[in-house]
């Protein structure tokens, strides 16, 4: 057994090697998969706050939660700072995760070109991995240059106005479908990537498989109810002017 400094640092892995090895990118990919699950999972509660409606004099409270992630921490930290952290935080998640996909998915296709054959006996939401995941990347790109940078400003939208925002986006029915649609997408691609991330980071059993699996369903049908919910609530008039 070596004692010296040199030796004990030979013994522990750099994060490059650990990123190198295919082991490694897979609990990479597992670890920034869960950060951006459980970002969904705040997301969509505080998407919620839009069922409040308009308000009254005091605004739409959905207009409240947004001015409250901004201020969050002040006077202690300047304006939006926990919402640049959070941001840094979802962006570093993000580019970890699919440079590992399509790192791994580039190995194993040279590993054994003939891969694809086994995708026989998948079910749909794994086989559709690479299809919904591509589908979400495009989807929050869009998503982000319409509802936070308001590039995209087909229907008026105003800095600070979310529920008035949301109220005219989500009365053209082609935006409503957008959204539903990517939230179908994010139901498919968490179904599996629960499960799959449960593998990775080895809490499967053969006798907690089945919990996990419906688990994993009941998540995604959360999900993905509770953010299409939003669009369908505008769209219907359930959710008056503001
Ligand atoms: C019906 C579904 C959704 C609605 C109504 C919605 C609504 C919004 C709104 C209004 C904002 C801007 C918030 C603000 O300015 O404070 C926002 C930001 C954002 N949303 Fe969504 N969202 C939905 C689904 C999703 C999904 C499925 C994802 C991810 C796959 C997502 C990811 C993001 C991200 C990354 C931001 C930027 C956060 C920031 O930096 O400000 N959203 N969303």
């Amino acid at each position: 057994m070596t004692t010296t400094g040199q030796g004990l640092r030979r013994t522990r892995l750099s994060l490059r090697e650990i990123w190198d090895s295919s082991i490694g990118k897979k609990v990479a990919v597992a670890i920034s998969g869960a950060i951006l699950i459980v970002y969904l999972i705040l997301h969509m509660v505080g998407n919620l706050n839009a069922l409040y409606g308009a308000g009254g004099s005091g605004g739409a409270r959905e207009d409240n939660y947004a001015e409250w992630l901004r201020t969050f921490g002040q006077p202690l930290l300047p304006r939006a700072t926990f919402l640049w952290v959070v941001r840094a935080i979802l962006l570093t998640a993000l580019i970890v995760h699919v440079t590992g996909v399509v790192q791994l998915r580039r190995r194993a296709a040279k590993a054994r070109p003939e891969h694809r054959a086994k995708r026989i006996g998948r079910s749909v939401s794994s086989r559709t991995m690479m299809l919904t995941g591509t589908l979400l990347l495009a989807f929050i790109i869009f998503h982000i240059l319409q509802f936070t940078t308001l590039t995209i400003d087909v229907t008026p939208l105003h800095s600070g106005e979310v529920y008035a925002n949301l109220y005219y986006a989500f009365h053209k029915w082609y935006f409503v479908v957008i959204y539903v649609a990517a939230v179908i997408a994010v139901g498919y691609h968490l179904r599996h990537a629960v499960w799959s991330l449960m593998q990775t980071l080895g809490y499967d059993r053969p006798s907690r498989n089945q919990t996990i699996r419906t688990a994993a369903t009941g998540l995604s049908v959360l999900l993905t109810v509770g953010f299409a919910v939003i669009p369908l609530a505008f769209i219907t008039g359930v959710l008056g002017h503001p």
